[in-house]
């Protein structure tokens, strides 16, 4: 029996302004009656925009997720966002480790930890990011480095602290370019991911974890790539950026749930 809520989360990114992401979320936040009853819907919207729509979400049941945060509780960490300062924000989500901190801002492994322990402690709910690059992938390499990056962002996770923990799944090529990996792709790399999930804990855990997947996810392919058994959802990035695109993608998957 399946007992893992599907997730979807839109992560904004650096996109729109004040006005857009606040009509977006009414938008996504009136659309979404039904499927929040069955899964997790999250928006993560850039953090000055992240109180505006956390009050335009209201009582929706579409949760407000932040894009990053610091592995520092405060101090003098110039232009850096803490965990407390989020949830006095109302987020309960956040990602870490989404492949453009690690490939575009150069974010390493350790920091990645680090940032993961930083959200769970603060009590966030947290997505883990992972995914290799073409040329990783090119190499034959694609599974070790999902492995390493679940290793060691892992190392420090209690199995206790999992009911507040997704991974996703978010190969480096797929994302933003509009070729999504088919459907064998995301069910082989899922599979390897719950493989090493089982290894660093125990085979109940690697059945019971969350693990969605991210890059180009669109309405037109969501429903064979959340049909793999496996996947309980996914991280949509520019889709989530048009509302009717965002709702199409929460139905399929609440709908394969
Ligand atoms: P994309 O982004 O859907 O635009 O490929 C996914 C992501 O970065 O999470």
């Amino acid at each position: 029996m399946r007992t893992r809520r599907p997730f979807v989360g839109g992560n904004w990114k650096m996109n729109g302004d004040l006005a857009g992401g606040v009509e977006l979320a009414e938008t996504v936040s009136a659309g979404s009656r039904e499927a929040v009853m069955a899964i997790d819907m999250v928006v993560f919207p850039a953090f000055p925009y992240l109180q505006s729509v956390g009050r335009a979400l209201g009582h929706s049941g579409v949760a407000l997720g932040a894009q990053d945060l610091s592995a520092e509780a405060n101090g003098a960490f110039t232009g850096e966002v803490s965990a407390e300062m989020l949830l006095d924000l109302g987020v309960q989500w956040v990602l870490v480790g989404h492949s453009e901190r690690r490939h575009v801002i150069g974010e390493r492994e350790e920091l990645v930890a680090d940032k993961l322990r930083m959200a769970l402690d603060s009590g966030l709910r947290a997505v883990l990011c992972v995914g290799e690059t073409r040329a990783e992938r090119l190499a034959g390499d694609a599974h070790e480095v999902v492995a390493r990056q679940l290793r060691s962002a892992l190392s420090s996770v209690d199995r206790e602290e999992w009911d507040r923990l997704v991974i996703a799944y978010e190969p480096v090529w797929a994302i933003g370019t509009g070729v999504s990996a088919t459907p064998a792709d995301a069910r082989e790399a899922h599979r390897e991911i719950r493989s090493t999930l089982a290894s660093l804990y125990d085979a109940e855990l690697s059945e019971t974890a969350r693990v969605v997947y991210g890059g180009s996810l669109s309405p037109g392919n969501v429903t064979t790539i959340v049909a793999e058994p496996g996947v309980d959802g996914g991280l949509v990035g520019g889709a989530s950026l048009r509302a009717d695109d965002f709702l199409a993608i929460a139905s399929a998957i609440a709908r394969a749930a």
